[in-house]
């Protein structure tokens, strides 16, 4: 038996969907643990492209099981749209492929509706949220008034607790200048989900504890990435949930000594999406010129992603706090072309050189990235299959990486496509 984590490094998009359903190969189990349809995952295989929301990265493997977990917030309107869009796409999803967690909170109509009114209200001070309701419904977890997976298989409670939950939340949408929900019309539209994902709810923990008793290979699937975890991330810039190596836990309902490995993705360059500092951001025609070439737009959004300089003080931050054994580095294809390239290696902070990502908005905005500058490569990199193939000074490039960070890079990936990856060491 074998359990490792597949997380983001960065902020987000760094090709997780890509290595989850390249490291699929060798799971039985995929195991989503946080975050919800904030998430987009992109799958490309062969000519198709499927963009993956709430759904584990694992589904387009006929024989695995994929299940989301009790951390991840559960949408049931678009989980069962990203079901539909799955099945048009050819891909079948039953309730023996797919399970959802009996602990997993619910968002509900008005958690959307909270988000987008509490953003408009902080007016320039939003956080640039993807509006899917993720914060609210986080919020009313911790507050211990949300709704799970589990009462929808309980009509009385589920009826009891949409009530009160409608009665409060009302209150508050209106006091943001929203419009009231109906309960009646909330409480029918469920009934219709409730139908469909019935058979698909189950305590997920147990069934992972039993594959681990079954000697299977179980793949944990972060969304967002280590600097929009809601404790070290670049708070309050941040998504509501604990994407870094230690959410698996809470999250699948797991033990720490289950986990032998954590792959942490890393894009050979930083973007972001949303507000919030950025020590490296090219706001100019390099960023622009990154961002055209690796296509730097939001799956979930679709807005323009900020892109920069890779930083080695957020992989290094990233290494430490997720425990990662190894890096998947992923787009080193995109930087090809581009003659000269910067790596941040420290910052400067009131005369001192630090390596790790400060705690304090008001210190990350007067870091100074130090860097260094490296010789770029053509476009032969994008056809490389072997370690062998890669030109001479992206293996420099990509051994910094590693000398700083004190981790080894395990999985090399040069394009979107599932054989465009290239696996170097162990995980
Ligand atoms: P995720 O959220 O971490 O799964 O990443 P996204 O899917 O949001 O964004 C990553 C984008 O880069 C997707 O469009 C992928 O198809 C694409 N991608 C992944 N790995 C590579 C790579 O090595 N090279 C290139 N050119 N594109 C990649
Ligand atoms: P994947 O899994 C990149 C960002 C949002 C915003 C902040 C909070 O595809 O990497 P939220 O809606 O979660 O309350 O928004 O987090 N964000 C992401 N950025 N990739 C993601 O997911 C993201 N999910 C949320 O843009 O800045
Ligand atoms: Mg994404």
């Amino acid at each position: 038996m074998s359990a490792f984590i597949v997380l983001g490094a960065q902020w987000g998009d760094e090709g997780k969907g890509k290595m989850t359903d390249y490291l699929a190969e060798d799971a039985d189990v995929v195991v989503r643990f946080q975050g919800g349809n904030n998430a987009g995952h992109t799958v490309e295989v062969g000519e198709k492209q499927y963009k993956l929301h709430l759904i584990p990265s694992g589904i387009l493997h006929d024989e695995k099981l994929n299940i989301i977990g009790n951390g991840v917030v559960v949408d049931p309107k678009a989980l069962l749209e990203e079901m539909k869009y799955l099945e048009d796409l050819g891909v079948k999803i039953t309730p023996d492929k797919l399970k959802i967690s009996d602990r997993a909170h619910l968002i509900m109509p008005y958690h959307r509706i909270l988000d987008g009114l509490k953003e408009s209200a902080r007016g320039l001070n939003d956080i640039g949220t993807t509006k899917k309701g993720i914060g609210p419904c986080y919020t009313d977890k911790a507050e211990r008034c949300g709704i799970r997976t589990c009462d929808l298989l309980h009509l009385d409670i589920f009826k009891e607790r949409l009530a009160l939950n409608i009665e409060d939340k009302n209150k508050l949408i209106q006091m943001y200048g929203g419009e009231a929900l109906d309960f009646n019309e909330v409480y029918e539209e469920f009934l219709g989900y409730i139908e469909q994902l019935k058979d698909y709810i189950a305590d997920t923990s147990v069934i992972i504890y039993d594959k681990k008793l079954e000697n299977k290979n179980i793949l944990f699937e972060g969304a967002q990435g280590t600097l929009l975890d809601i404790d070290y991330g670049s708070y309050p810039f941040v998504t509501s949930s604990n994407t870094i190596g230690g959410g698996v836990c809470p999250g699948a309902g797991v033990g720490p000594t289950m986990i032998d490995s954590a792959v942490g993705i890393a894009k050979a360059y930083t973007t972001r999406v949303g507000k919030g500092p950025f020590p490296t951001e090219l706001d100019n025609e390099m960023g622009e010129l990154i961002r055209e070439k690796g296509f730097e737009y939001g799956v979930t959004t679709g807005r323009a992603r900020r892109c920069g300089w890779l930083d080695l003080v957020i992989l290094k931050s990233a290494a430490r706090i997720s425990g990662l054994t190894s890096f998947a580095v992923t787009k080193i294809d995109t930087l090809a072309g581009i003659e000269k390239l910067r790596i941040c290696v420290g910052y400067k902070l009131n005369g001192k050189v630090i390596d790790y990502f400060p705690a304090s908005l008001e210190d990350v905005a007067i870091c100074e990235p130090i860097y260094e500058e490296y010789d770029g490569w053509d476009d032969s990199i994008a056809a490389a299959r072997s370690y062998d193939e890669i030109p001479e000074n992206a293996k420099i490039y990509m051994k910094r990486i590693e000398e700083f960070t004190g981790v080894k890079i395990s999985i090399i990936s040069v394009g979107p496509k599932r054989d465009q990856t290239m696996r170097i060491t162990d995980l």
